[in-house]
């Protein structure tokens, strides 16, 4: 199984690890004259540091010499290395042998190979975009980016748009002191695009459908979807619009989607249909998407058997299943259903929806374990087992999923570290299911 699968890996990359730890290497006098020339930069134990903290932007690939994935990757950061350094806030490639360079790698807790970060004046992110050249030097140049765009005119606010490209949502405040924003705009400066429009004509206006300023757009061209915010403009407030507006309003389920949300914490509605492209699916998915815009503390999903079929499954959803299915999940392991509300019949949905979120808030709920034959591998395909995290609590061991994946395709080669604990004892675990059945949402 998927755990032991793990352990094994766990094991064999524990011996390798041991075996190749090489001595420290003695400290040299580092260079700080660090250049982006458009070559992939080959840092070491000496002067990984020095890179770092002269070069604003650094992705480092950590790699191992023998591992297949990594020499895969090699060329595309190749070709993407000059194209980033040509921009107007460079952004360097760099790669470290993490399997020799052992104390950098200890460090910064590279535990699969190969393991992208992206250094921001020194600071790690996880870097969990594409690894084609070309995507990947699209998806960087947010980063590259000023935190908010001042954007001067019609022709700028279009120009603005279309370089965001797709990946990440935009917003632009119209008529909005950049001052407002710019805090969250660097909270959020990983997730998002953001700019001020300082002067527009009505066009601008009927094309993004306000009808007074300031407002706050916000612009998801990968779903077709935008919102547009009024206020008030303090800071919690926008907050949960920029937060909640990161996604669609019904995200279709999918191993990208489900990497994207790691670090949401609302839980899923997710509607489990057979075929996401057929009419009647259609349908229901408008359904969901005006409930989401009222309840904006959960995120609407829907997933078909035909599109992914293991992931319905562990939701206890098959063929043979009355359909649509709708259930609760907590985004670990367990999800509800809510009694009566198991799933939507095909005459007037909408009601069934709100009867199903009605329940869900009173209680009249049944707590399940995602399984069935084929959740190891659902977990596995999309975690790839990057990321798991064990939260130790007074009376708590559970394990908490939190983060997806960062590989784009496959699942990690390796593992070198076992982090994995799968000792909970059972009693401490019917506390734990308690406790979080105490937690439940109103
Ligand atoms: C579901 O609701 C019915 C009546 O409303 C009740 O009799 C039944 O016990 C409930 N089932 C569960 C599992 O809660």
């Amino acid at each position: 199984m998927t755990t032991m699968g793990m352990r094994a890996r766990a094991l064999c990359c524990w011996v390798l690890l041991i075996l190749s730890t090489a001595p420290d290497w003695p400290a040299v006098a580092a260079s700080s004259s660090w250049t982006v020339d458009g070559t992939v930069l080959e840092l070491d134990d000496s002067n990984f540091d020095s890179a770092i903290s002269a070069l604003d932007l650094v992705l480092v690939d950590f790699y191992a010499p023998w591992c297949g994935h990594c020499k895969r990757l090699s060329p595309q950061l190749d070709a993407a290395a000059p194209l980033l350094a040509g921009l107007k806030h460079p952004v360097a490639i760099a790669k470290l042998n993490a399997d020799k360079f052992t104390s950098v790698a200890r460090k910064y807790e590279i535990d699969a190979y190969p393991t992208l970060k992206l250094f921001m004046h020194g600071v790690p992110i996880e870097y969990n975009g594409p690894r084609k050249a070309e995507s990947l030097v699209r998806y960087l140049k947010k980063f590259a980016a000023p935190d908010v765009s001042i954007l001067e005119s019609d022709s700028a606010i279009s120009e603005f748009v279309e370089a965001a490209g797709t990946y990440f949502p935009t917003y632009i405040g119209f008529g909005l002191d950049e001052s407002l924003i710019s805090k969250l705009a660097i909270k959020y400066k990983k997730k998002a695009w953001f700019s001020v429009a300082k002067d527009f004509s009505e066009d601008v206006m009927v094309l993004y459908d306000f009808d007074k300023v300031p407002a706050l757009a916000s612009l998801h061209p990968m779903y077709d979807e935008r919102n547009i915010f009024y206020g008030p403009f303090e800071e919690d407030f926008l907050e949960d619009f920029i937060k909640q507006s990161l996604f669609p309003l019904a995200l279709t389920i999918n191993y990208e989607t489900l990497k994207s949300l790691s670090d949401d914490e609302r839980k899923i509605v997710l509607a489990i249909v057979e075929d996401e492209d057929e009419e009647k699916s259609k349908k229901l998915i408008k359904i969901l998407k005006s409930a989401a815009s009222a309840n904006r503390d959960f995120v609407f999903g829907y997933v078909g058997i035909k599109q992914w079929e293991d992931f319905a499954d562990t939701f206890g959803a098959t063929k043979k299943t009355k359909l649509p299915k709708m259930v609760v999940w907590d985004r670990m392991e367990e999800y509800f259903t809510v009694n009566g509300s198991e799933s939507i019949d095909e005459e007037d949905q909408a009601s069934q929806v709100s009867q199903f979120l009605q329940g869900y808030k009173e209680g009249r709920i049944i707590k399940k374990r995602i399984g069935g034959p084929s959740f190891g591998s659902v977990m596995y395909s999309f975690l790839g087992m990057r990321t798991v995290y064990i939260m130790v609590f007074l009376v708590i061991i559970t394990m908490l999923i939190r983060s997806i994946s960062k590989e784009d395709d496959e699942p990690p080669v390796v593992r070198a570290a076992d982090q994995i604990d799968h000792a909970a004892s059972s009693s401490s675990e019917a506390e734990s299911r308690e406790h979080r059945s105490g937690e439940k949402e109103d």
